[in-house]
């Protein structure tokens, strides 16, 4: 059979089960149908990822690694089998580079921590971008504070891209001691180039962060393919539950690295005379984890196994152009973010309306928006607005959603236009 061929064949992406999957959606808010398109900043469960959460508190509860009976055994079954989960869903070389932490927020504060502060003098540099979340901006300036360091900024166009040739002109052979961008925008959809990103930087030996919080959802990533060093999400954008995210790091960095936390779990040896560390991940993961968010993440990763992200991001992707030709064609309605290859994010603004306005309105008409700065300031500044309107899709939204998203923008416009 021909590649073409078998293309075709491949089945659609089936929304109307994947919603099913989903109880949340299924209400209304103020009598309307319930349109949910934050993802963005949370995505919904499915009740797998529900179930499996309750299943962990209902039968194996216990603490991980050090008991002998045998909830213990199964908890840490659970725990470790997540691990492997999220192991092969970003297709890290091994589990030793899968450290759990409280989310992305967390993997860039430890990488902060444990593996920039101890080598950064003044002078250094740390080059990000411009459309950056906070949580991938402030672990950074608290580093350049301490040390004397400096961030160093990509500008980003118009249309909301990295300005390629500025990164190039920026990135310092000498000066640059990491280079940490986002894989996908999360107020202007942008999917970065990060592969060219990465290769430019290792040109020249210089590690990488990626922040891909906006991105394990929506289009497959593959950390050994991409040459990432660090690789950090929050499973709460995955469909998973809150206060669980993952750093995925190359072992021959967290190996030189020292611990984030001491506590529990992260030792081999204490006495008062000095203590020793224990094997990766493990040195990196102090006190009792987050077992049960594990467990939800892992059956948030069998979830998404199960629907084919390839499938996923196409579905998205020709969902997030009917949403943006139809939100366009709202007189006064302004895009924030055009950039050619984006992910599912639609920020805009209205000429007459705020856009906390807008997501008030909206709101009274069921459907669900975000309105704000979205954590990232810079972003807002660059485009000279105070915030955005920002509409999220993931793959249970339809072109109903976005055709209810018209009606309820349409009636902010008749309201304030
Ligand atoms: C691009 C990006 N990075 C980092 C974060 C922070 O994630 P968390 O709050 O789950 O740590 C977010 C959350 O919105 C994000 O969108």
């Amino acid at each position: 059979m021909s590649a073409v061929t078998s293309q075709t064949l491949q089945p659609p992406l089936d929304v109307a089960r994947i919603r099913a999957d989903f109880p949340i959606l299924h209400q209304e808010i103020y009598g309307k149908p319930l349109v949910y398109l934050d993802n963005g900043a949370t995505t919904q469960k499915p009740q797998s990822v529900i179930d499996a959460v309750s299943h962990y508190y209902a039968a194996d509860n216990s603490n991980v690694h050090r008991g002998v009976h045998a909830l213990s055994e199964r908890a840490t079954a659970d725990y470790e089998g997540a691990r492997a989960k999220v192991r092969d869903f970003i297709h890290a070389a091994s589990e030793r580079e899968i450290v759990f932490t409280r989310g992305t927020t967390e993997a860039i504060n430890l990488v902060a921590h444990s593996y920039l502060g101890p080598r950064l003098q003044a002078g250094d540099e740390i080059l990000i971008s411009h459309m950056e979340h906070h949580s991938n901006i402030v672990p950074w300036q608290l580093l350049c504070e301490r040390s004397g360091a400096e961030l160093k900024v990509v500008p980003i166009s118009d249309a909301g891209e990295i300005v390629y040739e500025e990164f190039e002109r920026l990135l310092s052979p000498e000066r640059t001691k990491l280079v940490a961008v986002g894989h996908v925008s999360n107020a202007l959809g942008t999917i970065n180039p990060i592969e060219q990103i990465i290769r430019a930087a290792h040109a020249h030996d210089i590690p990488v962060l990626i922040d891909g919080a906006q991105a394990v959802a929506h289009l497959p990533v593959d950390v050994q393919a991409l040459g990432a060093d660090f690789y950090a999400f929050s499973g709460h954008k995955l469909f998973g539950p809150t206060g669980i995210g993952v750093l995925y790091a190359r072992e021959a960095l967290l190996d030189v690295m020292p611990p984030y936390q001491g506590g529990g779990d992260m030792i081999r040896t204490v006495s008062f005379s000095g203590s020793t560390w224990n094997e990766l991940p493990y040195k990196f993961e102090a006190g009792t984890p987050n077992i049960a968010g594990a467990v939800g993440l892992g059956a948030a990763i069998d979830y998404v196994n199960s629907l084919d992200l390839a499938l996923v991001q196409a579905y998205e992707h020709d969902l997030l152009d009917y949403a943006t030709q139809q939100v366009s064609a709202i007189g006064d309605i302004r895009l924030v973010g055009t950039a050619q290859r984006k992910a599912g994010i639609l920020s805009f603004v209205m000429e007459n309306a705020h856009p906390h306005d807008i997501g008030t309105i909206v709101d009274h008409e069921g459907v669900a928006i975000r309105a704000g700065h979205h954590c990232a300031m810079p972003v807002m500044e660059r485009f000279g607005v105070p915030a955005t309107a920002r509409a999220s899709l993931a793959c249970y939204n339809t072109r109903d959603d976005i055709d209810a998203l018209v009606r309820a923008l349409q009636r902010v416009h008749e309201l304030f236009g």
